[in-house]
């Protein structure tokens, strides 16, 4: 396992001022925006469209990671490519035919990505491995942000990374939900790589300094 992302969530972000917030993290060292697609139906939340994709997009060099809590998330693969979407992550449950959608994504040049609930097993990635750039383990049930990492994800975490080793596969192993300055080590150490982080980031006194924060927390897992 070797280098580490961050993907600072907008979810938390303060929307008005949303362009400087990006550079603010982007300059403190964030590697990713990551953008929640919320449709109200999927998750009881709702939140951003196309539209939002394209402003991100506008306003940063960094791979915009979307992460889209909707059902029939196919629905979107070509307005969000268009929109400059660089990462579609969607939820199995959400669409009948999980590896069509995959390489639909991939072929509008998108990484793939799929995203598990806490309750929903590994073993469903493991049948479509060979077709994920990524696997998103939630560490909370998606829909809001700010919630408490589950510490029973530090076990699966582990059995992912583990399956991505067994398999060859170079997918990223991103988790999100909760991770903040007292939860990233462990699942670090767990085996993610990638790290989502919304309200520890956006919430804090100085969003910046927490980026640096949670990298550093990183630092001595080999
Ligand atoms: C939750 C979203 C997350 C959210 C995480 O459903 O998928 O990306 O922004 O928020 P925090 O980091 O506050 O748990
Ligand atoms: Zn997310």
């Amino acid at each position: 396992m070797s280098g580490m992302r961050i993907a600072a969530s907008v979810l938390s972000a303060d929307l008005l001022q949303l362009e400087e917030q990006i550079r603010l993290v982007e300059d403190a060292g964030a590697d990713w925006i990551h953008v929640d697609v919320m449709d109200g139906h999927f998750v009881p939340n709702l939140t951003f469209g196309a539209g939002m994709i394209a402003a991100v997009r506008r306003t940063t060099t960094l791979p915009v990671d979307v992460h889209l809590m909707v059902e029939r998330p196919e629905t979107f693969i070509d307005a969000f490519a268009d929109a400059g979407a660089s990462v579609f992550t969607f939820h199995p449950e959400a669409t009948r035919h999980v590896q069509r959608q995959l390489e639909a994504v991939r072929q509008r040049g998108m990484l793939a990505g799929l995203a598990l609930n806490p309750g929903t097993p590994l073993g469903l990635a493991e049948e479509v491995l060979d077709d994920l750039d990524l696997l998103l383990l939630m560490t909370v049930n998606p829909g809001f942000p700010a919630q408490e990492f589950i510490p029973a994800s530090l076990g699966k975490i582990g059995r992912a990374r583990h399956l991505l080793e067994e398999r060859g596969s170079a997918a990223y192993l991103e988790v999100d939900g909760g991770i903040s300055r007292e939860t990233i080590f462990a699942a670090r150490s767990a085996g993610a790589d990638t790290f989502v982080a919304g309200s520890a980031i956006f919430a804090a006194d100085d969003p910046a300094r927490e980026v640096r924060e949670l990298r550093k927390r990183c630092l001595t897992v080999t």
